[in-house]
C-alpha cells in the first residue's frame, strides 16, 4: 500500500470557482449596481434583445467577473471571456466577435490594455453590430463589411482613467464602480465560503477575518482558506488563535495592510516626511511598478484614511503616523 493522495480538484484553482456567487440573491453587496443591472438585463431579456454594453470598474477582487457571469446568467446566454492583453492582432479580436452567437455576453477582463488599433474595430462592432475588415495592401486595398451576431459586451477595468473617451461613451448601457464592502458584508460572504468549505466558525471569527481582508472578497476568500490550512495541519478547530497566527504568517497587521501596502506608507513618512511625493518617486523608492501602487495598494490605503492623494503628490495621514507606530 501507498500513501499516494487521491487528489481532487478542490486543490486546484477551481476552489475560487466553487466559491464564486451564481445568483443575484447570492451575491452579497453592491446594492445599486446590482439593481440598475437588474432592470438594464431584465427589460433586455423581455424584449428579445441583446442587452446594451456595460463597463465595470474599481480595484481588483470586488467581483467584476462574478457580475459578468450573473449578467450572460440573467440573460439565459453563454459568455465569452477574454481580455485587453490577450488580444493581440484584429484579427484575434475578430475571430472572437464572428462566432458568437446571438445574444451573447462577451467578457473583456483589463479592457484598458486593449491597443488602439483594435479598439477601433471594436467602436462600429458595439456601435452598429459591424465589422470592418481591410483585405489586400496599397491600391488595391478594399474594406469588407461583415454583419455580426447582436452581442453585449460586458468590459472590466480597473483603470478607467486610461480609457479613451470615445471608448468610454459606447457602454451604452451604464458604467458602473464597484465599492470596497463592509466588514458585515465580508462576514456573510464569509459565511457562505465557509458552509461550502466545511469549516465550522462563529460569527465573530468571521467577523475577525473580515475586518482584515482590505475589504475585498477574494482577499477575504483567500484568507478563509489558509486560516483552514493551518487549522487543518494543527489538528484543530478554526479559532482566533489560528486566525491570529495566520495573519502573522502572511504579514497582514491589524487594519489588514500587507507588506507592500505597509512598505509604500513607511516610505512616504520615512524617506519623504510624510510627503507630498509624486507617484514615480515612491514607485523608484519602493520596486513597486507604478499601476500596482495606483490600481491595487492606494485604493485601500485611501479608504482607511491612511493616505490622500492632492495636486502635489501623495500625502500621509497623522492615523498613517499613528498606526505604523502602534504596529
Ligand atoms: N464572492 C466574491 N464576491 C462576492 C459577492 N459580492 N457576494 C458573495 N460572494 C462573493
Amino acid at each position: 500500500m501507498t500513501d499516494t493522495p487521491q487528489f481532487t480538484r478542490d486543490g486546484a484553482g477551481n476552489l475560487d470557482q466553487t466559491l464564486r456567487p451564481n445568483s443575484w440573491e447570492e451575491y452579497i453587496g453592491q446594492a445599486k449596481t446590482k439593481e440598475n443591472l437588474r432592470i438594464l438585463l431584465t427589460a433586455a431579456r423581455e424584449r428579445g434583445h441583446a442587452a446594451e454594453h456595460v463597463l465595470l470598474y474599481g480595484p481588483p477582487g470586488l467581483g467584476k467577473t462574478t457580475l459578468a457571469h450573473l449578467i450572460a446568467k440573467t440573460l439565459g446566454t453563454n459568455m465569452r471571456t477574454t481580455s485587453g492583453p490577450a488580444i493581440e492582432r484584429v484579427g484575434d479580436l475578430a475571430a472572437i466577435l464572428t462566432n458568437l452567437s446571438p445574444g451573447d455576453v462577451l467578457f473583456i477582463d483589463e479592457i484598458h490594455r486593449l491597443s488602439k488599433s483594435i479598439e477601433e474595430v471594436l467602436y462600429p462592432a458595439m456601435e452598429s453590430g459591424v465589422l470592418d475588415i481591410i483585405i489586400g495592401k496599397g491600391p488595391s486595398a478594399r474594406t469588407v463589411q461583415l454583419e455580426l451576431p447582436p452581442f453585449t459586451l460586458v468590459a472590466a477595468t480597473t483603470r478607467i482613467s486610461l480609457l479613451s473617451s470615445p471608448l468610454r461613451s459606447r457602454f451604452s448601457g451604464g458604467t458602473f464602480r464597484l465599492e470596497f464592502y463592509t466588514d458585515d458584508e465580508l462576514a456573510r460572504i464569509l459565511h457562505r465560503s465557509a458552509e461550502l468549505l466545511e469549516v465550522p466558525t462563529t460569527n465573530e471569527l468571521l467577523l475577525g477575518i473580515a475586518r482584515r481582508c482590505r475589504a475585498t472578497p477574494r482577499t477575504a476568500n483567500y484568507l478563509l482558506k489558509r486560516c483552514r490550512d493551518l487549522a487543518q495541519l494543527e489538528g484543530v478547530a478554526l479559532d482566533k488563535t489560528i486566525i491570529d497566527r495566520t495573519f502573522e504568517l502572511l504579514e497582514i497587521d491589524t487594519l489588514g495592510l500587507n507588506a507592500p501596502d505597509r512598505t509604500v506608507l513607511t516610505t512616504i513618512v520615512e524617506k519623504f516626511g510624510g510627503g507630498p511625493v509624486g507617484l514615480n518617486t515612491i514607485a523608484a523608492a519602493t520596486g513597486e511598478e507604478q499601476s500596482t501602487i495606483e490600481d491595487v495598494i492606494e485604493p485601500y490605503l485611501i479608504r482607511q484614511g491612511l493616505l490622500e492623494r492632492t495636486p502635489r503628490g501623495r500625502v500621509a495621514s497623522p492615523e498613517a503616523y499613528s498606526h505604523l507606530e502602534n504596529s
